[in-house]
């Protein structure tokens, strides 16, 4: 007799099955809990904090935002650093577009010479490839608070100017005066914008005895190199890129839309302004310049 002396574990033809499963499967199992155990550290490394709070948040974070303003409360006025942060480094800090660079001192020597009444007419006008405000609306920003801003960039740039008063909080906004009720508050912000309607009267005075100069000049070349000249130096400062949503140049689908109006219309915009787009792209040129650079902008989008 040769039979084991111990009992076999193995006695059904169901516990063979059972026993070959298993002698695949636990050692599988068993493999994988040790891949998962050498692989389950913290990982600290590029890229892992995008699950932090802070990231995950800014991710989830709305689309829209609603702000809402009490217009009875004190104005807290942004500070010069705030406002050149926000809008006017966009040109200032690498002197885009021809811009007087952040910290030049070369560049602002003669602009400061000019007083800070010019300086701050001019900002809040424009001036060349200057939009007025920097392309801000007052409600967003204050004349004080442009003016802050440009006393920040002065003084960072050579100046010595001493910061303008503070408004007083009625007359900072419209909105506020008649809530506060103050008839002190109210004849302020009147007078806030008479002065602003002279300085637009003035500026605009300024501009045909200041246009006679360079006209006389372009008119010898001819009318495209005219056209394309002034191009270069004034419109494309926000057309070449489309800065403050303007017409791409070459941009096909941008200006066919445009185009639709009489070519007249379209020229009186270039002159007189439209939304954003100041007259004349805020240079001086002649009226038949302005409409050259037109044409130019015009041929280089059909
Ligand atoms: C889209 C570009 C752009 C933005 C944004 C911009 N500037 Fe300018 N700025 C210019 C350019 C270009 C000039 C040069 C104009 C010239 O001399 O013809 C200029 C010139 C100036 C000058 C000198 C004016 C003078 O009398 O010579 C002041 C002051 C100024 N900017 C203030 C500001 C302030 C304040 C802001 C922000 C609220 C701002 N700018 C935002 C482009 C810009
Ligand atoms: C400060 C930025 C700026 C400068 C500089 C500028 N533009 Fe514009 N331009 C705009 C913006 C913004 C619009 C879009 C205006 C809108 O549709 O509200 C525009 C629109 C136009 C249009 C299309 C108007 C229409 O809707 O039919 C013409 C034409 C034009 N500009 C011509 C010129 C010419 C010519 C110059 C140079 C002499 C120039 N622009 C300089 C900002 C600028």
């Amino acid at each position: 007799m040769s039979e084991a002396p111990h009992g076999a574990p193995i006695k059904t033809p169901g516990q063979l099955i059972a026993a070959v499963i298993a002698g695949f499967a636990v050692p599988i199992v068993i493999i994988i809990l040790l891949a998962v155990y050498v692989n389950n550290t913290t990982r600290t490394g590029a890229g892992t904090d995008l699950f932090s709070d802070a990231s995950v948040a800014s991710r989830i974070a709305p689309v829209a935002q609603v702000d809402i303003r009490d217009a009875n409360a004190p104005r807290v006025f942004k500070t010069g650093e705030q406002v050149y942060q926000a809008v006017c480094s966009t040109c200032h800090a690498a002197g885009t577009a021809g811009a007087p660079k952040f910290g030049d001192a070369g560049n602002w020597a003669p602009r400061l010479a000019e007083g800070y009444d010019t300086l701050l007419h001019n900002a809040l006008n424009g001036k060349g490839a200057m939009p007025a405000r920097g392309g801000t609306s007052p409600d967003d920003y204050s004349d004080f608070e442009i003016g802050r801003a440009i006393i920040y960039m002065a003084n960072n740039s050579g100046g010595k100017l001493e910061e303008p008063a503070q408004p007083a909080s009625g007359a900072a906004t419209a909105a506020a005066a008649p809530a506060s009720g103050a008839a002190p508050a109210a004849a302020a912000s009147g007078a806030q914008e008479n002065s602003q309607a002279a300085a637009a009267v003035a500026a605009l005075a300024s501009v045909p005895q200041a246009a006679s100069a360079p006209a006389a000049g372009a008119q010898s070349a001819d009318a495209s190199q005219a056209g394309k000249a002034l191009y270069t130096q004034v419109c494309q400062a926000c057309h070449a890129a489309g800065v403050l949503n303007a017409p791409k140049f070459g941009d096909k689908a941008a200006w066919a839309e445009r185009l639709k109006e009489p070519m007249d219309t379209v020229y009186g915009y270039a002159l007189h302004g439209k939304g954003a787009m100041p007259p004349k792209g805020g240079s001086t040129a002649s009226d038949a310049d302005v409409k050259a650079a037109v044409d130019y902008m015009v041929s280089a989008a059909k």
